[in-house]
């Protein structure tokens, strides 16, 4: 039976930490050619059967391209076999969305299907991706090709597409708005540039302190809003704590599994946040790493072993985490410098 307190965990798994694309704004490219590696397949039976006790969600991508994977058919089977309660999604670039790998995710029991996309001029979209125009067309025409055959599909997944708000891209979020109510897309999500330290991507920020910029963007999130408006295709906004991100949050849960934990997370975040509380209070996320190493923290403060080392699994060194995080004095250097503590 579904267990309310046993599944605390909302795990990211990196299928392949290789990509094909360049894109300007993410690390990716920063990560060692060391760790650039597809998961082990002979690990994944007990990392799902894991994951099924442990987890309410599944992100199978985080900092790479998981189409990439080339056994994504097994690794798909055994999730449909294995992994039977929590919300599963995944992240992609959408340029290996071919028909072969279409059929593979339309097959498999994965809930929600994110496509990148954060411009439909090819200028744009190839400047930021570091891709040429024929691959940007190729993204277009599997996405199109994908939302049509989902309909046709017996248990869709939904189709979320997501667009990084900056100010290149501002002005072309109702184009796509336009297109995800052609295509009958499940969701339209924009998220904020992340600049990650870095200067050019500061310029390239909406800062939204600046009343002009702030008005822009209003007009802009309006605008794409009536668009949307009784189409289906829901929006979900970027991340600020006004109406509309929380509406759009109830919104949105609609095509959420595992509601309660969503709210759950999102309200104990919140409240931690305003009350300055530290991080053993708000983390309950886990990467894991296709090499076997967990971060139980953003920060990567928490000793963990490897997983995939035989003497260890998902499950203990979860278990290890939540004893990290239920002491009173947490105080290891790495969380004073943690951006979730200051
Ligand atoms: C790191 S990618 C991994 C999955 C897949 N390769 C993709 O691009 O969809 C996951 C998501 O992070 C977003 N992302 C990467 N760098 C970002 C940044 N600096 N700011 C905001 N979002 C970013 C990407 O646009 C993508 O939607
Ligand atoms: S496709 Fe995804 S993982 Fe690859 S560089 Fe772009 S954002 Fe990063």
């Amino acid at each position: 039976m579904f267990n309310l307190f046993e599944k605390r965990v909302d795990l990211r798994i990196d299928l392949d930490t290789r990509c094909n694309f360049k894109c300007r704004y993410c690390d990716n490219s920063d990560l060692p050619i060391s760790s650039k590696v597809s998961i082990p397949i002979n690990e994944i039976v007990t990392l799902f059967q894991n994951a099924e006790k442990k987890c309410w969600s599944l992100f199978l991508s985080c900092a790479g391209e998981p189409l990439l994977n080339p056994q994504l058919e097994q690794i798909l089977n055994s999730l449909s076999i294995n992994v039977k309660t929590p919300d599963v999604s995944m992240v992609t670039n959408g340029l290996l969305l071919n028909q072969a790998n279409r059929k593979i995710i339309l097959d498999s029991s994965i809930d929600r299907i994110f496509v990148s996309m954060d411009s439909l001029s090819p200028e744009i979209y190839t400047s930021w991706c570091g891709v040429s125009t024929t691959q940007f067309q190729k993204v277009f025409d599997s996405i199109e090709a994908f939302a049509e055959e989902r309909l046709l599909s017996k248990k869709p997944p939904h189709l979320i597409v997501t667009a990084i708000a900056m100010k290149d891209t501002l002005d072309g979020l109702p184009e796509i708005a336009r297109w995800l109510k052609k295509i009958k897309a499940s969701a339209f999500n924009i998220q904020w540039l992340n600049h990650m330290g870095h200067e050019d991507l500061k310029q390239q920020q909406l800062s939204l302190e600046d009343p002009l910029v702030l008005k822009k963007v209003k007009q802009v999130l309006e605008e794409v809003a009536d668009i949307l408006k009784g189409s289906g295709v829901l929006l979900d906004y970027p991340r600020t704590i006004s109406k509309e991100k929380i509406w759009s949050v109830f919104q949105n849960s609609k095509l959420w599994r595992n509601r309660f934990y969503y709210f759950r997370d999102a309200v104990s975040k919140w409240t931690a946040s305003r009350r300055h509380l530290p991080c053993r209070f708000v983390t309950n996320t886990y990467y894991l790493w296709p090499d076997g190493h967990l971060k139980g923290c953003p920060a990567d403060a928490i000793e963990t072993e490897n997983i995939f080392n035989g003497n260890s699994s998902l499950e203990k060194e979860i278990v290890k985490v939540e004893q990290f995080f239920s002491k009173k004095d947490n105080t290891l250097d790495a969380c004073r410098d943690c951006p979730i503590n200051s």
